[in-house]
């Protein structure tokens, strides 16, 4: 009976078939048919019921729009989740009934990050559970006793020592937050309905799996039946879920792509594996802004809130040839980070361009620019480009950067005069253009010491401005020699090289 309660649908042309079928019967493409479970109210949808009122003129079944303004705006209450890097990428907290999709390749820490969250959430005395599909209950303990909750209130550096000495539960949260493992989505259903939990997470998705239909787990039907039964009773019930994902190998959400339509935010949480660093973004957020990313670390005790990251980073800046400060932006912050670039001559026929942390592309484009406006060929030279600490920067006003990072590796000369940092973007002509929020990258560079910094025209005051490659390359790679003032340069050069600033 459980079989003729689904239907198997094209994803392409809509088609509707009783069996799958490799093909699609309909218009012949390939892997596209998608199981579903057959709904009263899908059928019912079908008739559109509000169209036949609204035609037979009864008032009384019409739904009456409303103006804007006198729709009823609550303020949303927002539950903090205790970590202060998430709170900001979610928007301010999360939101009750919303649905949460967090993102990431295996091993990156979702499963602490979700762990600690709940933590945070039922010492502060809301009913959450933790549902895990993957692990066995005490999988779930052995992690949730290895991490370590900031005590409410100022840290003393006495809390670890406490929590040494038995009894020191109510100083381990995460051992308070109740766990069920289970992957059969009506046993977790009726139990979210039973403990009607303020917050909830789902590990994972993926590992779910609802016995009407006959799809295997993680298949793309059982994917979407779960997350939209368990956002239809979360949002009846104000839970605010988050839902677990596993990313692929070429970086999509397995199976949860298809949710990014459904849930309200989708985060990703990424960094490699061997490093401690990881970065959380928001891909999607419907209650506050997709620029904002968090920083963290992964220590012994779990995950790290990494406030000072620019310190660290510049602290850590080898300033050796190759090694650039760039001020860049993540989301309404900035940040200073090092762009390191090895430069070296080739062997193979097609030289290497091996990048991390940016796009592969922009290097490409970068290179071009640098061969073209600023005579640094780089095409029988491997060039490699990375962003230390496993930080991904996604925005235009990196291309300086990397263009002063290869040069330098390329004349194997470190960058001249002042602690530095710069940022910009290049046009195809050679120029460097204007990128967002100057004063705020100034003003982050400055508080970490580093005094001049090479930006684009219109930078404002405090920048050392360069319009064009050539200009700011004259003006940190002199010719000639690898210590000379890059400032006192620009007059002999001509107008083409000329520097504005200070
Ligand atoms: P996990 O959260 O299980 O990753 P995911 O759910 O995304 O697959 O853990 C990721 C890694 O973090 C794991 O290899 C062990 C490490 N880890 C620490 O270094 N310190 C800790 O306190 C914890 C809990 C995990
Ligand atoms: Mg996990």
């Amino acid at each position: 009976m459980a079989r003729s309660s689904t239907v198997h649908v094209c994803s392409e042309c809509g088609v509707q078939s009783a069996q799958w079928h490799g093909q699609c019967p309909g218009c012949g493409a390939w892997n596209t048919l998608v199981e579903e479970r057959i709904t009263a109210s899908r059928g019912d949808a079908g008739k559109r019921p509000g169209l036949r009122a609204s035609r037979a003129g009864d008032a009384s079944q019409r739904a009456a729009p409303r103006r804007l303004g006198d729709v009823g705006a609550q303020a949303v209450l927002r539950m903090s989740t205790g970590i202060g890097e998430l709170d900001r990428v979610l928007g301010g907290g999360l939101v009750p009934g919303s649905l949460v999709l967090l993102g990431g390749s295996p091993g990156i820490g979702k499963s602490t990050l979700t762990n600690m969250v709940l933590a945070h959430l039922q010492r502060a005395g809301h009913r959450t559970l933790y549902v895990s599909g993957e692990e066995s209950a005490e999988q779930v303990r052995l992690r949730a006793e290895r991490l370590v909750l900031e005590p409410p209130g100022p840290p003393s550096p006495a809390h670890a020592n406490v929590l040494a000495l038995p009894g020191a539960r109510c100083l381990r949260p995460a051992l308070e937050v109740p766990v069920l493992a289970e992957t059969d989505l009506q046993a977790v259903l009726e139990t979210l309905a039973a403990e009607a939990p303020e917050a909830c997470v789902i590990d994972s998705v993926q590992t779910m799996r609802s016995a009407e239909l006959s799809g295997a787990p993680g298949s793309v039907g059982q994917v979407r039946e779960v997350a939209a039964r368990i956002m239809e009773l979360a949002k009846a019930q104000g839970t605010a879920v988050i839902l677990v994902g596993h990313v692929t190998k070429d970086g999509a959400l397995a199976g949860p792509r298809v949710l990014e339509h459904l849930v309200d935010c989708v985060l990703q949480f990424e960094g490699e594996r061997e490093r401690p660093y990881r970065e959380l973004r928001a891909l999607k957020n419907r209650f506050g802004s997709t620029n904002e990313a968090g920083l963290f670390e992964m220590r012994q005790g779990g995950l790290v809130e990494v406030l000072d990251a620019s310190a660290r980073f510049v602290a850590e800046a080898t300033r050796g040839p190759g090694s650039v400060v760039l001020a860049a932006m993540e989301g309404s912050r900035p940040l200073l980070v090092e762009v390191q670039a090895l430069v070296a001559p080739s062997e193979l026929e097609q030289p290497r361009r091996v990048v991390s942390g940016l796009d592969r592309n922009r290097l490409a484009l970068v290179l071009a620019i640098l061969h073209r406006h600023a005579g640094i060929g780089t095409g029988a030279c491997d060039v490699f480009v990375n962003v230390v600490g496993g930080v991904r920067v996604d925005e235009p006003g990196c291309d300086l950067a990397v263009a002063l990072a290869v040069a330098s590796s390329s004349r194997g000369v470190a960058l001249s005069g002042a602690p530095r940092a710069c940022f910009g973007e290049l046009g195809l002509t050679g120029e460097l253009r204007w990128v967002g929020h100057p004063e705020r990258r100034l003003a982050e560079a400055a508080k970490h010491g580093l005094g001049e910094v090479l930006a684009p025209m219109g930078s404002g005051e405090g920048a050392l401005q360069a319009p064009t490659l050539r200009a700011a390359l004259s003006a940190c790679l002199p010719r000639g020699s690898g210590s000379g003032r890059g400032r006192r340069i620009s007059a002999r050069e001509g107008p083409e090289v000329a520097l504005v600033g200070e």
